[in-house]
Formats: C-alpha cells, structure tokens, sequence
C-alpha cells in the first residue's frame, strides 16, 4: 500500500506533507491532485519535506500526497539517444506534441518510447552465469551506436532464457535469470536512481587525452577522458560556444549535453544546431551520439536542480557499456542558483553569499562521478565532466568557481579581455591550467617523436615572455626593445593569432586534428628558431616581420585542412629558406 498523507504547507517548489510516516529520503511521490512529480528531501517524524519538480501554482494544502516506495530515477535503455529531456528524463518533443509548447503539469510521459521496436541480438548464452554489468545482448541502436543490454548491478545468477534475435519492445522480457531469491525477468532496460553513483569495478588513473580538436585545450591544456574541467566566464565570453565545440568535436563515443538553467534562446540554438552537426568519420548526424537534456530558465528550478544527476546516471550507463562518454554541464552556477533556491525554500541556514553550506560538498559529490573505471564487466569506460561555471561579474573569487576548483584538476578560464578583442576561444593562456598533462604526454609520444612537452613548454615560454615584455613595453616603447626580444612579440603574436585563436564558425578553424596542432605550433616555432639565428647575425627583427610570409602562418589554420597539413611543410621551407637568405645576406 502506498503511504498517503496531505500537503499542509507550500513555498514555491517546496512542498511539507503531513501524514507521511514510512516516506524515505529521495522517494518519488505524487504532489496534490494533478499528481506533480516530487521527490523527498526531508523526513521528520510523520512530515515530510518534498521537492516539486513542476510549478505548483495552483496547489493546496489538504491536497493529498502519495509515495512511490521507489527513489527518483531514470529509465537507462534503447531510445536515450537523441532525445531531448528535461531535468527528471521527461521527453521534451513528446511532451511537446501532447500539450503544445508548454509542459503542462502533471503530464505523464515515459522517458523511453514504448511503441518502438528494437532489433535485439543475444550474446548471453542459456545456462551461463551472469553478473551485474554483464552483456545479454545489443541493439544497434542509431549507426553510430551498439547499444548493450546489460544485467542490471548487483544482480547476479544464471540464464534461464533468452530472447531469440529479433525485434522488441522496450519492456518486453529478454533474458530471465534464475536469481538466489527467484527469477528475474529483464527487460531491454533499467531503471537507477539519479542520486547514486553506478557502481564499477574499480577507478583507475587517467590515461588518454580526449581530443576536442581545439587547439588550446589539446596542446596546452588537455583533459584526460574520465577527467573533470571547468569552464569559468563572465557574461559573454564564450562558455556556451566552447561547450558546443566540445559536444561536436571531442572524441567520445558519447556526448550527454545539459543545458542548465540557461536562456531559452540558448537552448533553442542548441536544439536547432546540435542536430544539423555531423560526424567528421562517418558524416552522420552527430545527434546520433548526443543526449540532450535541457532545464532553460523559464522551467521549474528543482528540475534544473536533478538535470545534473540526471545527465551524470546517463553518462554513467554508457560508461558501464566500456563507452568513453563526455558531459557538458552549461551552466553549473544556474544550477548552484537552484539549490540556493530550494535551500532558502527549505528555511535553511545560509552560507557564503546564501548558498548552503553543503554547496561545496554536491559539487564534489557531481565532479566525482567523472572517472575513468573498470567496468563490472570487465571493461574500460570513461565519464568526462565538464562544467561551465558563470561567476558574477566574471569574478573568480565567488563561491561556485572557488569549490569548483578544488574538485577539477583542469581549469579552462575565459577572459573577458580577450574577448572583447575577439581573441576566441577566450581562453587565457596565463591563467589556465591542467593536471592532466602528465598523465597524457604519452599518447602523443608516437606523434611527436617524443617532443611534445618539450615544444609545448617552449612556446608557453615565449607567450609568458610576452607577458612580461609588454609590462616594459608600456614603459619605455618597443623600439627600446633589444633585436632578439622584438622576436619574442613577433612569435608570441603568432602564436596567439595563428594558434590560440580559432574561429568556431570556421569550417576548416572549427577543427584542428592533433596532427594539425602539432605542426601549427611546431613550425611557429622553427620559424622563431631560424629567426633567432637571422637575429644573432645582424638580420634587424622589423626586416623578419615584414616578411610577407608571416601574415600567411598566422592563417595556415583556416587555409590548411587537417587532412592537407602536408602543405604547411612546403610553406614552411620557402620561408624558412627566406630567412636563411637574410642571414647569408648579413655574413
Ligand atoms: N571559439 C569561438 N569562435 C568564434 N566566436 C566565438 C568563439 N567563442 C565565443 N565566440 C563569440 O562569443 C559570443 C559569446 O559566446 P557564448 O554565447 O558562448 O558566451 P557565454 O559565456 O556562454 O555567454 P553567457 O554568459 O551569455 O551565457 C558568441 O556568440 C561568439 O560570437
Ligand atoms: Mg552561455
């Protein structure tokens, strides 16, 4: 029998219900008579504190209360991919077609269709003994994508039946397994509640990088797959762009994009853009890979509140597959905003600058569900975090950046500077950073012969060089500058606009592979050595830089595709032959 009680008090989307004893924490329940969805936050004795994920205008106390006797949670299945959710996996097209543009309260929608057929193919053999995480079979289930039908963690037995390849609906049993207290029938998905992190075999260190194509984040700043990053920017910077550019681009085999609490426009852009990108490899719709949950700022705020639990149990499920799964979260302020919210609603006692003073610890709990593990069936999946940050202001020292901080291991800082000059991605070089680049260095030794840390080191030299020469700059003139030290601005320019800059909407700029990458930055630097040389032999650093050939390398990286980077081989020997021309000219 579900417990039932009644609503005796409401503030916003805070709910007390009276009544109630037997609710447990994180329970799902249904609020008032429209049944809106809520879950449990807080339970005293008979009452019970519950959060509304749906607008409760309208709602009355005396309105009856009733549990679930299960936690809010997810349905984990075929059909996750390219569907639009909002916070609580509730289909947003669906929803759409059933009520028009607004979700009308207390709409019910199953996550996953149950009117489509999935062509089902058996690997688990009668007989066989199973364990959690273990393959019963899979479903292609969009070209780019075998999906695998799991046995759900923390079960365990033997293969009484399985289903004969064929086509299947969602909730039709597949597989039935002869368990140590009866037969459980399994189906082609599962459920899992969104606050509990999917178990796994065992956590392992970061290996390889996930390659985004950008260049600045590759070469300077890398996030290792199954790493955690911020993305912190004041108004405007370039936080939602650089998020597309990652769901486009990185080399997961999956993408879980969250749009949360941003405008409603944003969010239109990315339902209208994310399905016109295609897979550089295959040339299908990327959407193909992509899991969009979206909670825009005219949505209820408790939703925004679960959307990343939500996005991170979705990520985690195909982790279990022996994916490597990446997470944008835009934004996670707006989500600190939410929790600020509730945690007002709830009457809490308030902390640095009202958030609660548990904030730093739900941010833990978030960024420590990205990892690399081995899965319970053996194999290696990755969940990538990635968490935009929007500071007030554009200032670091605020609450939600400081905690971020501290459970990132890779911080890529947006500049409001920079991007008022247009100097995109606005990444600062200066002030970002990455603890991960140890743990990659290996995966580019074959491409480099071994040189990558050494010519990343260099050029990050030059442009820190920069930094200090443009303070002398300021007082004494350039002119005032010594030869070799004039170089330095050049190469340093050249470096930013031919390497740190690159254009998003670009077609050639949008992705460089790191192939590119590595010889973009490799021949800016030839050049700064073959000049150094001129320097030293009297060649004057303004006859260097006003050599026609520069303006060309600095635009090498919308000119040349990443698979014709043989041309930036001939380039570069006319202008370094150019050069050695201005030195045997002054010897
Ligand atoms: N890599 C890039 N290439 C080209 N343009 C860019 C790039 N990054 C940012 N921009 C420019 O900066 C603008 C603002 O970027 P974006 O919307 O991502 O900022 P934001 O930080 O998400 O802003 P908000 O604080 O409003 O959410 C873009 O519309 C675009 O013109
Ligand atoms: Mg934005």
């Amino acid at each position: 029998m579900a417990i039932q009680g009644k609503i005796s008090k409401i503030s916003g989307p805070v709910v007390q219900a009276e009544g109630v004893a037997g609710l447990e924490m994180h329970e799902l329940t249904m609020v008032g008579e429209a049944e809106l969805i809520g879950e449990v936050v807080r339970v005293e004795g008979e009452t019970a504190t519950i959060q509304v994920y749906e607008d409760t205008v309208g709602l009355k106390p005396g309105e009856r209360v009733t549990g679930s006797g299960l936690p809010l949670a997810v349905e984990l299945g075929p059909g996750l991919l390219m569907g639009i959710y909002d916070g609580i996996q509730r289909p947003l097209e669906v929803i759409q077609k059933m009520t028009g543009d607004f979700i009308k309260r207390g709409v019910k929608s199953p996550a996953l269709s149950r009117g489509t057929k999935w062509h089902f193919v058996p690997v688990a053999k009668k007989g066989s003994k199973v364990q959690g995480g273990a393959v019963l079979g899979t479903v292609q289930e969009t070209p780019l994508f075998l999906h695998k039908i799991m046995v759900p963690p923390r079960l365990s037995g033997t293969v009484k039946s399985i289903a004969k390849e064929g086509d299947y609906l969602i909730e039709d049993t597949v597989a039935e397994i002869e368990t140590s207290s009866g037969i459980e029938e399994l189906k082609l998905y599962q459920r899992w509640p969104v606050r509990e992190p999917r178990p796994y075999q065992e956590r392992l260190e970061p290996s390889d990088p996930l390659i985004t194509g950008q260049r600045i984040i590759d070469t300077f700043f890398p996030v290792a797959k199954g790493g955690a990053v911020a993305i912190p920017g004041g108004f405007g910077t370039g936080k939602t762009i650089t998020s597309h550019q990652l769901a486009a681009w990185s080399d997961a085999e999956i993408i879980v994009y969250i749009g949360c609490g941003e405008r409603g426009n944003e969010m239109t852009e990315v339902l209208l853009t994310f399905p016109e990108w295609k897979d550089p490899k295959s040339g299908r719709p990327l959407m193909e890979r992509t899991v969009l949950i979206a909670n825009t700022s005219n949505m209820p705020v408790s939703a925004r509140e679960a959307s990343i639990y939500t996005g991170v149990t979705i990520a985690e499920y195909f982790r279990d597959m022996g994916y490597n799964v990446a997470i944008m979260a835009d934004s996670t302020s707006r989500w600190a905003e939410a929790l600020r919210e509730i945690s007002g609603r709830l009457e809490e006692m308030p902390a640095e600058e009202g958030f609660p003073s548990y904030l730093s610890s739900r941010l833990g709990e978030f960024y420590e569900r990205a990892g690399r593990v081995r899965t319970l069936n053996g194999e290696y999946g990755s969940v990538t975090l990635i968490g935009a940050v929007s500071p007030p202001g554009g200032d670091f020292s605020e609450p939600v950046t400081v905690h971020t901080k501290r459970f990132v291991r890779a911080f890529w800082a947006l500049d409001s500077s920079l991007a008022s000059q247009r100097h995109y991605p606005a990444i600062n070089w200066l002030t970002s950073y990455s603890e991960y680049v140890d743990y990659v260095e290996h995966w580019w030794t074959p491409l480099t012969g071994g040189q990558w840390r050494q010519k990343t080191l260099r050029a990050m030299e030059i442009l820190k060089r920069e930094d200090e020469l443009k303070e002398v700059i300021r007082l004494v003139g350039s002119e005032a500058l010594p030869e070799p030290e004039k170089l330095v601005m050049e190469t340093a320019r050249l470096l930013r606009e031919g390497f740190l800059q690159q254009n998003a909407y670009d077609p050639i700029d949008t992705y460089s592979s790191p192939e590119k990458q590595y010889k973009l930055l490799t021949s800016i630097l030839a050049f700064h050595e073959s000049a150094n040389r001129a320097i030293a032999a009297g060649v004057p650093a303004s006859k260097i830089s006003s050599l026609p050939a520069l303006a060309e390398l600095a635009k090498l990286r919308m000119s040349v595709p990443s698979e014709k980077i043989s041309i930036i081989d001939d380039f570069m020997s006319k202008l370094l032959k150019e050069i050695d021309a201005l030195t045997e000219e002054k010897s």
